[in-house]
């Protein structure tokens, strides 16, 4: 990674003061995304502390007695107030995160990482790639795009779920679609007798979309195999490795750089990442350790 890339991609702990305090939230608004996944709007319980995210960054939420997490920011960046989370219940912490309600608190740290680049992007055709609950970090950085629509040239956001139960932000994509702000293209896995939709895997969109592609950046978040299937297609397409975007995941602990539970290679994923240039993460990708 060029130093001035790697500086301003890796300087925004430092807009964190007291990395490692947490700060009491209370849930504000639950909303049931699918039968895992839900959505916790919070505040802080102290009308104090809010602090503007950057799209694909993400918090360390605590609960109480049970553990902490790394869970992206999934809401508005222009409304940092309304601080929005979409958690899937997979195990311990994330299924006590799942069951809280409104007025329950919980620890909150952030915002860490690195961001999506919705900003160099400017003038660009974007294409968003997302599977499964992978839509989450990327829904900021699609509510900033479609806030200044014009200033990008095309932008799609292709997403596929396991099935038409599992699609996040459903209706959300729909206005999306129907009010032509984004270029929007949802397939499944398995469909329902009800689903009237594409079936397939995510990448069989990729060739529906129209985009100049040595003009294009491409943001994917999803399954690791998701991703690399996704990145290969965006190359026959012709799109480059330094103009793809991807968000890793990682055992996380301190989100900071300090304990090295995130380390891959030469990377921190809570510092360097989450969001990473293809190009500068390529010879560890996929790799669970080095
Ligand atoms: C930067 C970053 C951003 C993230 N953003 C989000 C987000 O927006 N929403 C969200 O729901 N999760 C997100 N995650 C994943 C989330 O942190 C994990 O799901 C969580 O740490 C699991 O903790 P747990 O104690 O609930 O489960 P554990 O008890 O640690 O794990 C339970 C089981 O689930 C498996 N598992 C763990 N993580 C996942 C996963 N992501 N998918 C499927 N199976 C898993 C484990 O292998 C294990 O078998 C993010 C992770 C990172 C690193
Ligand atoms: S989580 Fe501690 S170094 Fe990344």
């Amino acid at each position: 990674m060029a130093d001035l890339e790697r500086e301003k991609r890796t300087t925004m702990n430092s807009e964190t003061a007291e990395p490692m305090a947490a700060h009491l939230y209370r849930v504000r608004r639950k909303q049931r995304e699918t039968g895992d996944t839900v959505s916790l709007e919070i505040e802080p319980v102290n009308g104090m502390g809010i602090r503007p995210f950057r799209p694909g960054q993400f918090n360390m939420l605590y609960a109480f007695g049970v553990g902490e997490v790394p869970i992206s920011i999934s809401g508005d960046p222009a409304a940092p107030e309304r601080l929005v989370h979409t958690v899937r219940a997979v195990g311990t912490v994330t299924e006590a995160i799942c069951t809280l309600g409104g007025g329950d608190t919980l620890g909150v740290r952030g915002p860490f990482g690195t961001c999506w680049p919705v900003e160099e992007a400017a003038g660009r055709d974007v294409v968003v790639v997302a599977g499964g609950i992978g839509l989450a970090p990327l829904r900021p950085a699609l509510y900033k795009i479609r806030s200044a629509k014009d200033k990008y040239g095309g932008a799609a956001v292709l997403y596929g779920a396991r099935s038409p139960e599992e699609i996040v932000y459903r209706r959300e994509l729909e206005e999306w679609r129907t009010g032509n702000d984004l270029d929007v293209l949802i397939t499944v896995d398995r469909a329902s007798k009800e689903w009237g939709g594409r079936v397939g895997v995510v990448t069989t969109l990729i060739s529906e979309v129209s985009f100049d592609p040595p003009n294009t950046v491409a943001m994917i978040c999803g399954p690791e195999a998701m991703m690399r299937f996704t990145v290969l297609e965006l190359q026959k397409r012709g799109v480059t490795e330094d103009n793809i975007y991807i968000s890793m995941e990682r055992n996380m602990k301190c989100g900071v750089g300090l304990c090295g539970h995130c380390q891959l290679g030469p990377f921190f994923v809570c510092k360097d990442g989450p969001v990473l240039r293809y190009d500068v993460i390529k010879p560890f990708f996929g790799k669970r350790e080095i």
